[in-house]
């Protein structure tokens, strides 16, 4: 089997996520990683044995290419992969897909139109917890989703976005709370409910930061065209990652996600759990194991899995175009102070 030809396209906090899964796979060559920032991407070449790059169009210039991974700030998810897609290369992105709706709308019409894989990392749909209330969902178990809120309350300091020359920016972040961090747990309750969205009624404000742009603060409610209403609160002005937290109230008992930890209480008297299994480990650049990455490399298995033709993509592109359709409803509503309907 002839290995894919793989290149990471930026090498910042969530580059060894993508290094390590292709890696692991035997049908995958990293030949390249590129970085703006020299000394990242020279770091990571020497470490990994790979080529460095410093502008994209120069690695797609002068490498033969299969796949592109992208770990690039969100404002260039688009772009990249347009011209990524335009060159026959599958691409893996980053979430979000894109800053905006029609961008990513785009991204997925050229990636057909040029019959190559997308697919967009929302790696939390592989949680044990996150598996096990979709599960019951789907077998009936819970019966019909009745309602659900979400709450998601962690800390990203004025000091946290000082050390980035992106985060905190309305043109190259897209937002704050909502895009960056609440993105996941907003997409794992969509994913439950899985209905097309009837209305989004947010507010958004800047609460609590002096440095940047964007929104560290939202509230409101999406509404999903078979009547279900969630709640959802997002801050990142806490002093800590407080675990997140999901509750769906369903016809046959309550489905309540804790950090990754899944409860499922059934009104019949039984209860379900499902949490990290301690058997699977990430192992970090410095030989720390942990669980984080754990479930990057089941989503990024399943991409390589679809290109060799062995299986279907688990997110569907289609499925992080309906969350950035979502997400970008919060902004629309919160700017303009009105409810978006669909
Ligand atoms: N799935 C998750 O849980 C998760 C967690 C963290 C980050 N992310 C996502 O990963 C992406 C990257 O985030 P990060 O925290 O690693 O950011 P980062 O700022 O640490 O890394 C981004 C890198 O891209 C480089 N870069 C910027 N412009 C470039 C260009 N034109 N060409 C080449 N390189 C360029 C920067 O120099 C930087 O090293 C974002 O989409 C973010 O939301 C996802």
């Amino acid at each position: 089997m002839k290995p894919l030809k793989v290149a990471i396209i930026g090498c910042g906090n969530i580059f060894p996520m993508h290094a390590a899964s292709v890696m692991e796979r035997v049908d995958a060559e990293l030949v390249a990683v590129c970085d703006v920032k020299k000394e990242r991407a020279d770091e990571k070449a020497e470490q990994l044995q790979v080529k460095a790059y410093y502008k994209v169009e120069q690695l797609f210039d002068e490498e033969v290419l299969d796949v592109v991974h992208i770990c690039l700030p969100h404002h260039l998810h688009a772009p990249v992969t347009w011209e990524a897609t335009r060159r026959k290369i599958h691409v893996l992105t980053e979430k979000p897909m894109a800053i905006n709706y029609p961008d990513a709308e785009r991204m997925i019409k050229e990636a057909k139109a040029n019959d190559v894989t997308l697919g967009v990392i929302f790696q939390n749909r592989y949680n044990p917890g996150s598996q096990l209330i979709k599960t019951m969902l789907t077998n009936g178990e819970l019966g019909a989703v009745k309602s659900g809120k979400l709450s998601v309350t962690w800390d990203r300091s004025d000091a946290y976005y000082e050390q980035s020359d992106w985060k905190g920016t309305w043109d190259k972040e897209g937002g704050g709370v909502i895009i960056d961090q609440a993105i996941h747990t907003m997409d794992l309750m969509r994913w439950f409910v899985d209905s097309e969205l009837s209305y989004v009624d947010a507010s958004i404000s800047n609460r609590a930061h002096e440095i940047i742009e964007v929104e560290d603060a939202a509230e409101g409610v999406i509404a999903y065209q078979n009547g279900v209403v969630t709640a959802f609160h997002a801050i990142n002005y806490y002093t800590y990652d407080a675990p997140v937290e999901i509750e769906l109230h369903c016809e046959h008992g309550v489905a309540k996600m804790v950090a990754d930890k899944a409860t499922v209480t059934l009104t019949d008297g039984r209860s379900f759990i499902a949490d990290h299994n301690p058997l699977e480990t990430f192992t970090y650049d410095s030989g720390v194991k942990g669980y984080w990455g754990v479930s990057h490399v089941k989503q990024i298995n399943n991409f390589y899995d679809v290109i060799r033709g062995e299986a279907t993509l688990d997110v569907p592109a289609e499925e992080a175009l309906k969350t950035q359709q979502m997400i970008n409803a919060i902004y629309q509503s919160g700017h303009e102070k009105q409810r978006i309907t669909f």
